[in-house]
């Protein structure tokens, strides 16, 4: 079994992150959430993955990838134009060749590994697998709809009049018969060829194809809210304390991680919070749910819930929540003291 990572996409809901960096790339906890995604494949004995990446961002995610072996994994890298899910399978047809292969979506975590899935679609001797969760927003995903008996009744790709509340998630498991089902499919209305319709076509082929409900938790991190969900779900399920930086005059409440070469002064940090290497926090409070990224100053303000990536400058601002903040912004105060929200893009400057 081989293992297909789609890495690709434009990520324009995360614009202006995105100019400069693939959405699958953007840190929750201080990691990739890309990295989160390789570390379920290599817990399972998957050993060759294919990654789709986007021509304007492919180089950012090689760069971070590299050949594979920090996760123990062989990685090949495959170029995709955005054109949809199976498309990118299309693509990948040459590396998947007749093997099966579990597809993962760069940019969704669980809370729960690959290993189970394996092992049932092997067991089963399925087609395809997809893995399913309960959404409040059913018109933005692949829904499903089930019999009483959990059989797949039919999928429809972001239904505009509601078939139930079950979304697909970014975990399918296919055999080499969703090649023929993808030769079969046209594109939908937004220009893709959608997975959804080939697993649609694959039940309508008479192939056999599960579905199965995911009992953990699972996050889609295509906005900024996501992502700053996602990181408050991560710090909470795997943040423990360890402190190597140096702490002076300060309070280090609960679950907080800090990096070595990092700096604590005359401040207040309040887990769960990841802080990187070489950070200094002078004169500030952090609150829980907040990751501080390598190299960044954070003097005389108080941050809550927030993800600061590397390098970032914040300076004076009396309450910064629930912002995303990309590499070498800087945000320091001019005025009077109010509380800001900000979506801020690498390299940004914003005075407050
Ligand atoms: C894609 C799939 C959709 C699935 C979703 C999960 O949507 O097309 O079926 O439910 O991923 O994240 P997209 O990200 O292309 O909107």
């Amino acid at each position: 079994m081989k293992a297909l990572v789609l890495s690709g996409g434009k990520g324009t809901r995360l614009r202006p992150l995105t100019f400069t960096c693939a959405k699958q790339l953007i840190p929750v906890a201080n990691k990739p959430i890309l990295g989160y995604v390789l570390d379920q494949v290599a817990a399972t004995s998957i050993k060759k993955v294919g990654i789709i990446t986007a021509h304007e961002t492919g180089q950012f995610v090689e760069d971070y990838v590299k050949d594979g072996s920090s996760w123990n994994l062989n990685v090949c890298y495959i170029p995709q134009e955005p054109l949809g899910l199976a498309h990118a399978v299309k693509t990948a047809k040459h590396f998947l060749g007749s093997d099966s292969f579990v597809m993962c979506l760069g940019d969704n975590v669980t809370g729960q590994g690959l290993e189970s899935f394996v092992k049932k679609f092997k067991n089963e001797h399925l087609d395809a697998l997809i893995i399913l969760k309960e959404v409040d927003n059913p018109s933005s995903f692949g829904i499903a709809q089930l019999d009483e008996k959990g059989n797949i009744v039919r999928l429809v790709e972001k239904p505009k009049t509601p078939i139930g509340n079950l979304a697909i998630i970014g975990t399918y498991l296919f055999s080499n018969k969703v090649h023929e089902a993808i030769e079969r499919i046209k594109p939908s209305w937004r220009g893709e060829l959608e997975i959804t319709d080939a697993i649609q076509e694959m039940i309508n082929m008479g192939f056999p194809v599960k579905a199965e409900i995911l009992n953990s938790w699972w996050l889609d991190t295509g906005k900024k809210d996501d992502i700053l969900s996602a990181n408050a779900k991560i710090l909470d399920e795997y943040i423990q304390r360890d402190i190597k930086g140096t702490v002076i005059n300060s309070t280090v409440d609960g679950r907080v991680n800090v990096a070595a070469e990092s700096k604590i002064v005359n401040s207040t940090i309040r887990g769960p919070c990841v802080i990187g290497k070489g950070v200094l926090i002078e004169g500030s409070f952090i609150g829980p749910y907040t990751s501080i990224g390598d190299g960044s100053k954070i003097c005389n303000s108080n941050l809550e819930y927030c993800v600061v990536q590397d390098c970032v400058t914040v300076r004076d601002v009396e309450r910064l929540e629930d912002s995303l903040i990309g590499k070498n912004a800087k945000i320091t105060r001019n005025q009077r003291n109010r509380t800001i929200k900000l979506h801020v893009g690498d390299y940004s400057e914003v005075e407050v």
